[in-house]
């Protein structure tokens, strides 16, 4: 068999874990749609699916995965010989190169952005001037493909790396410092005049503006911020070695994960509140109003090139767990080398990654889809980042609860993890609570 490996420690796999689930769904896309669905309210129906379907699945993922040591597609075949149950893995993995299409076009924004900071052609950015360059940067679409076509190219060279290599010593170097660096632009957001009202928005919830969509957009946004559905965390699972502890380890890269996303609010919302913009703004938001706060910071240009780069540093982490869902199915399936695999999935995800960089300029018809009425590039997000990471967790508490069956996945749970004692409060969640709730959203969404 081709070349698989194993994180080397605990640490290496909550970090490279953390790493994968932090990225732009916590700086770029938790923002926006809290912004557009009124603030507060999102935020706490998010923290709720966080809990309640994000941590269970979470260890359900894992569990499958390191029982197996295999891709989503395998772990299925290997847990339930001969049965349709590996079509959850194969969704899995077209879900893992869909994604990867758009992730990385978002991806490459933050390169775009490093280098205009370090040009200095975001100086003086005013909230009236940043809508404009962001405007006239995304429809550039030879830049655009350009950046598409490097994010991609970078993941790919770091996939084929192999797994402790490439991954786990980025990511233990790099995600603290750019954790470090959202502490020091809070403190810059926090005491902006007229940051309180941003507070307000952000955490007195306003319980009329609850609707279905926006229930099943917080539901979503969980389990793509955790990285779930589509079995990035069975395939990172598969490299964890026995004797280490699943629901230790699903905490820590949950609490990381959430707290990275709760943070980025704290720093957008009064920013957007002092500057007077408008937190409905849509996916550009978070361009639009980061150039305004390093405007306003002493040394603001070197903490914007930092900060550019590190978050594409946390999206490389991310994009990277996308590719290597698909490459692990090549590899473990297909019986590919590494390299082929990486240069298929890597070239297709590129090709698929086109009509996204059309939606923001161009072509009237990928910037609004006939009948949908919204861009190619929203369709996809809204297919593959809600709708199928939320069928994909659903599956999973299935299996894990009902064909696996909850026993046998508390003794894998189990291992490495002796002080574990809420096994009965997992069984209630795969079994019927998970289940239940993502069962009861969707079918909201469809009757409306
Ligand atoms: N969790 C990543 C983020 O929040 O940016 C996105 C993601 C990565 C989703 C890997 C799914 C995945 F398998």
């Amino acid at each position: 068999m081709a070349s698989r490996g194993k994180w080397s420690s605990q640490l290496g796999f909550i970090l490279a874990a953390a790493g994968s689930a932090i990225g732009i769904g916590n700086i770029w896309r938790f923002p926006y749609m809290t912004g557009k669905y009124g603030g507060a309210v999102f935020l706490f129906v998010y923290l709720a699916a966080v809990v309640l379907l994000g941590l269970p699945v979470l260890i359900a993922e894992i569990a499958i995965g390191r029982a197996t040591g295999k891709n989503p597609v395998g772990a299925f075949a290997e847990l339930r010989p001969k049965s349709q149950w590996k079509l959850v893995g194969y969704m899995g993995v077209l879900a893992g190169m869909m994604i990867l299409s758009y992730y990385s076009l978002i991806s490459g924004w933050t390169l775009g952005y490093f280098f205009k900071t370090l040009a200095g052609s975001l100086k003086g950015a005013t909230t009236s001037a940043t809508p404009l360059i962001f405007d006239t940067f995304v429809r550039n679409f030879w830049l655009q493909a350009f950046l598409l076509a490097a994010f991609i190219f970078i993941t790919g060279y770091i996939v084929s790396k192999g797994i402790a290599g490439g991954i786990e010593k980025a990511c233990k170097v790099l995600m603290p410092v750019l954790v470090v660096i959202m502490l020091i632009l809070l403190g810059r957001a926090l005491t902006l005049p007229g940051a309180g009202k941003g507070l307000e928005f952000y955490l007195r919830p306003d319980f009329s503006k609850l609707s279905p969509r926006m229930i099943i957009d917080a539901m979503g946004q969980a389990f793509f911020s955790l990285s779930l559905g589509m079995g990035a965390m069975i395939t990172y699972g598969s490299y964890l070695k026995k004797d280490e502890s699943i629901p230790a380890g699903a905490a820590w890269v949950a609490a990381l994960d959430t707290v990275t996303a709760v943070m980025a609010g704290f720093i957008i919302f009064p920013a957007l509140a002092a500057f007077g913009m408008n937190p409905a703004g849509g996916h550009p938001l978070v361009f639009h109003i980061l150039p305004v706060i390093f405007d306003q910071m002493p040394l603001g240009s070197i903490f914007g090139m930092l900060f550019f780069l590190l978050l594409g540093v946390a999206a490389l982490a991310s994009t990277v767990s996308l590719l290597e869902v698909v490459v692990a199915y090549c590899i473990d399936e297909l019986k590919w080398s590494r390299g082929r695999s990486v240069l298929a999935a890597g070239s297709l995800s590129f090709l698929i990654g086109i009509p996204s960089v059309l939606s923001f300029g161009g072509v009237k018809f990928f910037q609004k889809l006939p009948l949908l009425n919204i861009s190619f590039f929203e369709m996809m997000d809204f297919v593959w980042s809600t709708l199928a990471l939320s069928v994909g967790a659903l599956f999973i508490c299935i299996f894990a609860g009902y064909v696996w069956k909850s026993a046998a996945a508390l003794k894998e749970i189990g291992r490495g993890a002796e002080k574990f004692r809420h096994g009965w409060l997992w069984t209630i969640s795969v079994k019927y609570l998970c289940p239940a709730l993502i069962l009861l959203t969707l079918f909201t969404l469809a009757i409306r």
